[in-house]
C-alpha cells in the first residue's frame, strides 16, 4: 500500500489516544505515521508495558513494524496515566464498548470514564473525539458532561467513527473509504481536517454531519454487512431444501453491481468484537425507540446468524452417526475469521465448545488464535499442526477459512484420521477433491 506523506513540523499536532485495543493502537500508530506527536494511554499497565517494548498485545499483520518505526523515531509513546495526555491538541477516545452482560445494549462505562477523566485534566482549548462505537445520543451526553466538568466551553466533543477491519487494520486506517466528522462547530471540523490532512489530500472523501448521524453510520454499516451475510445464509437454507447450490447463486447475485459479491459468502456466519454486538445494539436502540417492526427486522439478522452454529453442529452429528459422545473431533479454526487471533464471539469456538459439551473429545488447531482460545476454553485440546489435530479423529470440521486450511491435501489427512468425515463450515474446500479421496463431505 502507498503510505500517505507525513506532515512537516508546523503542521504536526500533539495527539492523545485513550484505549490501546485494536482500534486505539492502530489509530495511535496511524496518527504517528501521519507525522503527529502521539501519546497513547491505557489503564491496563500490562498492555502499556508490552507496547512500550514495541510488542503488540494482539496479532495484526503489518502493525508491529509500523509501531516499532514510530516509537524509534520518537513520534509515539505510551503511558498508563491520564495526567500524561492532558497537554494534547486533540484527544481520541478509542476504548471498547462491549455488549453489556445480560442485555443487548453496549456497555458505555469505559467511554464515560475516558471523557470525564480527560475533561477534568485538560488545561487549554481542545477537542475530545470519540471513535468508539456507541448508540446515537452518546456524543451529546458526553458533550454535556464535558462542559460541566471543564467549564468555560473550552473543551468540545466530536464523533469520528472508525471502520477498520481486523486483519486489514493498517490499510483501513491509513487509506479509509471515507472520513465521517460528527461535529458541532467549524473549529472542531478544522481541527479534524488538520489531523487527517495527509489522508484527505490523498483523495479520501470527508462527510461532516451532526453527532447522531456520525454515531449511526458505524452501527448501520456493520448491521448492513451482517444483513448481507445472514441473507446469503438464509438463501443457503432454501438452497439445501430445494436442491439448489448456494455458491453459484451468490456468484450470480454478485454480478449485479447494486448487490455485489462481497459479504455474500455462506457458511458459519459472522462473529468478532463488532458485527454481533453492533447488530444487537441497533436492535436495542430500535426497541427503545418503540420501532417494533424495525427491531424485529434487525433481530432476525442475529437469529439467522446464530442458527448457523446449530446447523453446523447438526451436520457434524449426522456425519458421526447421530452423536458426539465419545467421538474424537478435529476443529480447524478458533479465530472468528482468518488473519486475526481474536476469538470474541467466534462461531468456530462456539461450535467446538458445543461439540465438547455433547461429549466429543475436541482437538483444535488455529495458525495464530490458539493461545486466545486456550485462555477461555482450557477444556479443549489444542494441537500445533493440522496433522496432529486430525490424528485418530472421527470427524474434521473446518470452521475458520484460513488459506492454509483451504489448501489442505485430503490424501495427507486420509492416513491419520480414524474416519474420513469432513464438515466444511465455510464452503471453501473443493468437494470433488475430498470425495474422490474417499471422504464423506458435507457443507
Ligand atoms: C467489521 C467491519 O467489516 C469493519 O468495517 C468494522 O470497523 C468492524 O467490524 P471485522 O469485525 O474485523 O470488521 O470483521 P469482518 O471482516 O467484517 O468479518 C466479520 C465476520 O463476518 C467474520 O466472522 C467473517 O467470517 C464473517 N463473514 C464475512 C461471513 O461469514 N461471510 C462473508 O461473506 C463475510
Amino acid at each position: 500500500m502507498k503510505m500517505p506523506r507525513p506532515l512537516e513540523a508546523p503542521d504536526r499536532l500533539r495527539v492523545s489516544v485513550v484505549g490501546t485495543g485494536y482500534l486505539g493502537t492502530t489509530h495511535a500508530v496511524s496518527m504517528a505515521q501521519l507525522g503527529h506527536d502521539v501519546v497513547a494511554m491505557d489503564i491496563e499497565q500490562e498492555k502499556i508495558a508490552m507496547l512500550s517494548e514495541c510488542e503488540l498485545p494482539f496479532f495484526e499483520p503489518g502493525l508491529a513494524e509500523l509501531l516499532r518505526k514510530c516509537v524509534e523515531v520518537g513520534r509515539l509513546r505510551f503511558t498508563s496515566s491520564y495526567d500524561d495526555v492532558s497537554e494534547a491538541d486533540i484527544h481520541f477516545v478509542c476504548v471498547g464498548t462491549p455488549q453489556l452482560h445480560g442485555s443487548f445494549n453496549a456497555d458505555l462505562r469505559l467511554v464515560e470514564t475516558a471523557f470525564t477523566e480527560l475533561a477534568r485534566r485538560v488545561t487549554r482549548p481542545t477537542i475530545i473525539v470519540g471513535k468508539s462505537t456507541v448508540p446515537a445520543g452518546t456524543a451529546l451526553r458526553m458533550a454535556d458532561a464535558v462542559r460541566d466538568l471543564a467549564g468555560g466551553g473550552q473543551v468540545e466533543v466530536a464523533w469520528n467513527p472508525e471502520f477498520l477491519r481486523e486483519g486489514h487494520a493498517v490499510e483501513d486506517a491509513l487509506q479509509p473509504d471515507r472520513l465521517i466528522f460528527g461535529v458541532k462547530s467549524p473549529r472542531a471540523e478544522r481541527l479534524l481536517r488538520a489531523v487527517y490532512r495527509p489522508i484527505i489530500e490523498g483523495g479520501c472523501p470527508v462527510m461532516v454531519t451532526d453527532y447522531a448521524t456520525a454515531e449511526l453510520v458505524k452501527v448501520s454499516a456493520n448491521t448492513f454487512l451482517a444483513m448481507k451475510i445472514s441473507f446469503i445464509n438464509a438463501m443457503a437454507q432454501i438452497c439445501e431444501a430445494t436442491g439448489a447450490a448456494v455458491l453459484p447463486l451468490a456468484e450470480a447475485l454478485g454480478y449485479d453491481d447494486r448487490i455485489g459479491r462481497r459479504f455474500l459468502s455462506p457458511g458459519l456466519g459472522f462473529g468478532g468484537g463488532c458485527l454481533p454486538k453492533d447488530v444487537r445494539a441497533l436492535y436495542a436502540c430500535a426497541t427503545d425507540l418503540g420501532l417494533d417492526d424495525v427491531a424485529t427486522f434487525i433481530r432476525q439478522i442475529d437469529v439467522i446468524n446464530l442458527s448457523r452454529r446449530d446447523r453446523a453442529l447438526t451436520l457434524g452429528r449426522e456425519l458421526l452417526g447421530g452423536s458426539y459422545a465419545r467421538k474424537r473431533v478435529c476443529v480447524l479454526g478458533a479465530a472468528f475469521k482468518p488473519n486475526t487471533d481474536d476469538v470474541r464471539d467466534s462461531p468456530a469456538l462456539a461450535v467446538a465448545v458445543a461439540a465438547h459439551r455433547e461429549g466429543a473429545q475436541v482437538v483444535m488447531h488455529d495458525p495464530v488464535a490458539m493461545n486466545s482460545a486456550r485462555r477461555i476454553h482450557p477444556e479443549i485440546e489444542y494441537a500445533d499442526t493440522v496433522v496432529t489435530a486430525a490424528r485418530e479423529v472421527d470427524l474434521v470440521m473446518l470452521l475458520t477459512d484460513w488459506t492454509d486450511f483451504e489448501e489442505m491435501d485430503p490424501a495427507l489427512l486420509s492416513g491419520v484420521v480414524r474416519s474420513r468425515n469432513v464438515l466444511d463450515g465455510r464452503n471453501v474446500l473443493t468437494p470433488e477433491r475430498w470425495r474422490s479421496a474417499g471422504w464423506t463431505y458435507r457443507a
